[in-house]
C-alpha cells in the first residue's frame, strides 16, 4: 500500500475522498468528528504543495440532486477548521465541476458536491468514475466509513488516475484496528449492542473465534431472552431469529466463549417515555412494557467481566441512550471502559461514538473508530473493497 507521507504530489491535483457523512440539522452539523478526523490528510496534501479536490457523499439522495443533502454546510464548517476559504462546485462532475479543477491552484481547496446525487456513485458506473477523475494526477482515499461500499469514488476511480494513496486516517484505522486486533492482549471482551441481532450475526459468530467473553446489551438482547424462554412483552424484538440466538448461545459454549445477557432490564412504555417504568427481571419483564436499558445488577456484572479485560471491542449502546431515563446503562459501560488503564478500549460505530462523547470520556479510550459498517465488516474479518482497489492500484 503507498501511503501519503511517502507520495510527492507537489503541484499536483490531488482527489481525496472523504468520509463528510455526519448528522446535519435544518443546516447545522451534529457532530463534526469525520470532518476533524479528516483535517490531517487535508493539510497535509497542503503542505506537501498539491491542490485538494474533496468528494464525498451525503446521505442517501437516491441518485438525484436533493438540497436537504448539499454539502454547503460542510464546506462551509471545513473552511472554519482549515481558516482557508473552500470553494463548493456545484456538481461533483460535468463542464462546472471540470473548470473549477482546471482552476485549482496549489494550496487551495476545492470540494465538489454531494457524489450521491448521481446514480453512478453507488453504482460503481465507469463512465461516472472517469469524469470524476478527470484532471486529476492522484486520488487519495481517506473514507474509512466508507470503505466497506464498492462505489465509483473509492473503487471506479482508481482504474482512471496515474496514481492512488491511502490518507492517514484510513492508514491510522487499517493498522490500529488490523494489529489490536490480529493479536489482542488476553481476556479480549466484545460488547455488541444496537437494536438489532440480524444486523449483527455474521459478526457476532465470527468474534466467538476471537474473544474470551462477549457481552450482549441493547434491544437486539430481547431475540436471546426469548431464546433462554423468557417473555419479553411489548419489547422491540426479531422473533424469527430465535434459533439463531440459541445457535450462537450453543456455538459459545462449545467454544468456552462465556455469554454474558442482561440479568435485570429497565423497562418503559416507549423510547421517548420521560420515566422509566421500573427495573425488572428478565425472567419477570411486564408484558405492557419494552426493554430499553439494562439494568443495575446487569452492569455490575457486566463491569466486574470487563475489569479483568486487556482489550475491549465496543460496538453498540446498551439501550435507548438518546433518551436520559434509557442511558444510565450505556453511560455506566462508558464509565467502566473509560477507567481501564491496562486495557486497549476500542470503540466503533456512529451510536457508539455518540454515547462516549455524550459521556464526555472519548478522550479516555484508546482509539475511536470513524467507521459504522465498515468497522463491523473490517471486525468480521471481511475484506473490505476500498482497500482491495488500492492495492490493485499500485499504491
Ligand atoms: C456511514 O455513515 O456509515 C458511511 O458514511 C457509509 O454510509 P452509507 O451506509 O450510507 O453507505
Amino acid at each position: 500500500m503507498k501511503y501519503l507521507e511517502q507520495m510527492d504530489i507537489a503541484g499536483r491535483k490531488v482527489l481525496i475522498r472523504v468520509d463528510f457523512n455526519v448528522p446535519i440539522k435544518n443546516g447545522v452539523i451534529q457532530d463534526d468528528n469525520r470532518i476533524v478526523q479528516s483535517l490531517p490528510t487535508i493539510r497535509m496534501a497542503l503542505d506537501k504543495g498539491a491542490a485538494v479536490v474533496l468528494c464525498a457523499h451525503l446521505g442517501k439522495p437516491k441518485g438525484k440532486p436533493d438540497p436537504a443533502y448539499t454539502l454547503a454546510p460542510t464546506a462551509k464548517h471545513l473552511s472554519d477548521l482549515l481558516n482557508l476559504d473552500v470553494a463548493l462546485a456545484p456538481d461533483c462532475v460535468g463542464p462546472e465541476a471540470a473548470r473549477l479543477v482546471a482552476g485549482l491552484q496549489p494550496g487551495r481547496v476545492l470540494m465538489l458536491e454531494n457524489l450521491r446525487f448521481h446514480a453512478g456513485e453507488e453504482g460503481n458506473d465507469p463512465e461516472f468514475a472517469k469524469a470524476l477523475a478527470q484532471g486529476i494526477d492522484v486520488y487519495i482515499d481517506d473514507a474509512f466509513g466508507t470503505a466497506h461500499r464498492a462505489h465509483a469514488s473509492n473503487v471506479g476511480v482508481t482504474k482512471f488516475v496515474k496514481e492512488c494513496g491511502c490518507g492517514l486516517l484510513l492508514e491510522k484505522e487499517w493498522k490500529f484496528l488490523g494489529e489490536a486486533l490480529a493479536n489482542p492482549a488476553r481476556p479480549y471482551v466484545a460488547i455488541s449492542g444496537g437494536a438489532k441481532v440480524s444486523t449483527k450475526l455474521g459478526i457476532l459468530t465470527r468474534l466467538l473465534d476471537k474473544v474470551d467473553a462477549l457481552i450482549i446489551g441493547g434491544a437486539m438482547a430481547n431475540t436471546f431472552f426469548l431464546a433462554q424462554g423468557h417473555e419479553v412483552g411489548a419489547s422491540l424484538v426479531e422473533r424469527e431469529l430465535v434459533p439463531e440466538a440459541q445457535k450462537i448461545m450453543a456455538l459459545a459454549a462449545q467454544k468456552g466463549v462465556k455469554l454474558l445477557l442482561p440479568v435485570d432490564a429497565v423497562v418503559g412504555p416507549s423510547p421517548d417515555a420521560t420515566v422509566t417504568g421500573g427495573v425488572f427481571d428478565v425472567a419477570a419483564l411486564p408484558a405492557d412494557g419494552m426493554v430499553l436499558d439494562i439494568g443495575p445488577r446487569s452492569v455490575v456484572r457486566f463491569t466486574e467481566e470487563l475489569a479483568k479485560a486487556r482489550t475491549v471491542m465496543w460496538n453498540g449502546p446498551m439501550g435507548a441512550f438518546e433518551n436520559q431515563a434509557f442511558a444510565q446503562g450505556s453511560m455506566a459501560l462508558a464509565r467502566c471502559l473509560a477507567g481501564l488503564a491496562d486495557a486497549v478500549t476500542i470503540v466503533g460505530g456512529g451510536d457508539t461514538d455518540a454515547v462516549v462523547h455524550k459521556a464526555r470520556l472519548a478522550e479516555k479510550f484508546s482509539f475511536i473508530s470513524t467507521g459504522g459498517g465498515s468497522f463491523m465488516e473490517f471486525m468480521e474479518g471481511k475484506e473490505l473493497p476500498a482497500f482491495t482497489a488500492l492495492e490493485a492500484c499500485g499504491a
